[in-house]
């Protein structure tokens, strides 16, 4: 079976890493949309064109089910993918499926990303639970819905991690430049009270020591991509994806990884290889 995984850049890897754990026999192909990265300030229209594109291309390379790996494009597109490629109840989504797949399946699922907010209600001993994320994750209807999980439990704060995806994409992730950068968007969270810190946005964990650092221990920062690979497992495991004996590390094949960029991939190969 192969997953098929996408991003704005290499965010998603976050991702990705955690999946890898679970899933060591499977084969991925792993896609950064890095030409037209940042998706945060684009509108919902575009990141929806750019997530159609992309999912018909990780078909067209053998993809069996695909992670959204990226909370912006989860948020804008997640919806309009999941009707036209995973009900197998109507013809049309049938049809375009198998002709996408090259006739190998007949609708697609999909793993996406959303904030961490419900976990972090259950951690929160102050009542303030502070999002990072981009502008077009905080402004979907799909975090508003989210966030109603908080009402009258804690209150929410947001700040968006302006500039966190430039760093990352740079690979630069230490030092006082990148120090500067996070404080400028965490310290609004932290003097609001935040004492849990949700990461709503799949490139900043790979800014985690500099979050961790600047928040100090008696903060809690919640990395969401553990409990979607555990997600994607049991989606998998719910639809025959993962035969008896593949799963996870009762494999002995070692999986293959493919990477994919719409623009410069030496930071991603860099970023992979340190994964892989
Ligand atoms: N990594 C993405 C996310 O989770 C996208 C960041 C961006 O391109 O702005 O939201």
């Amino acid at each position: 079976m192969m997953v098929g995984i996408f991003d704005s850049g290499v965010g998603g890897l976050s991702v990705y890493r955690e999946i890898r754990k679970l899933l060591p026999g499977e084969d991925f192909t792993y896609f950064s949309d890095n030409a037209h990265c940042p998706y945060g300030d684009k509108s919902r229209e575009y990141v929806v064109d750019r997530a159609f594109r992309i999912t018909g291309l990780l078909l067209e390379k053998g993809a069996d089910i695909v992670v959204v790996a990226c909370n912006t494009a989860t948020a804008a597109a997640i919806s309009a993918l999941r009707e036209s490629y995973s009900d197998n109840t109507k013809e049309e989504v049938r049809a375009r499926v198998l002709k996408e797949s090259g006739g190998r399946r007949d609708h697609i699922e999909f793993i996406g990303m959303e904030p961490a907010v419900k976990p972090a209600i259950g951690m929160t001993h102050t009542g303030v639970v502070g999002v990072l994320a981009t502008a077009g994750t905080l402004r979907a209807e799909k975090y508003r819905h989210t966030k109603e999980l908080a009402y009258g439990k804690v209150k929410v704060v947001e700040h968006i991690g302006e500039g966190f995806v430039e760093l990352v994409e740079k690979g630069e992730t230490e030092g006082p430049h990148a120090e500067n950068v996070v404080r400028s968007s965490l310290q609004p969270l932290l003097d609001s009270g935040a004492d849990t810190i949700v990461l709503g946005c799949t490139h900043y964990p790979f800014l985690m020591d500099t979050i961790r650092k600047i928040a100090g221990p008696g903060v809690t920062v919640i990395d969401p991509a553990p409990a979607i690979a555990r997600h994607l497992v049991e989606v998998m495991e719910r639809d025959g994806l993962l035969p008896d004996g593949t799963n996870g590390k009762a494999s002995a094949r070692k999986g293959q990884t493919l990477l994919l960029s719409s623009g410069d991939d030496s930071v991603l190969k860099n970023m992979a290889s340190a994964i892989i």
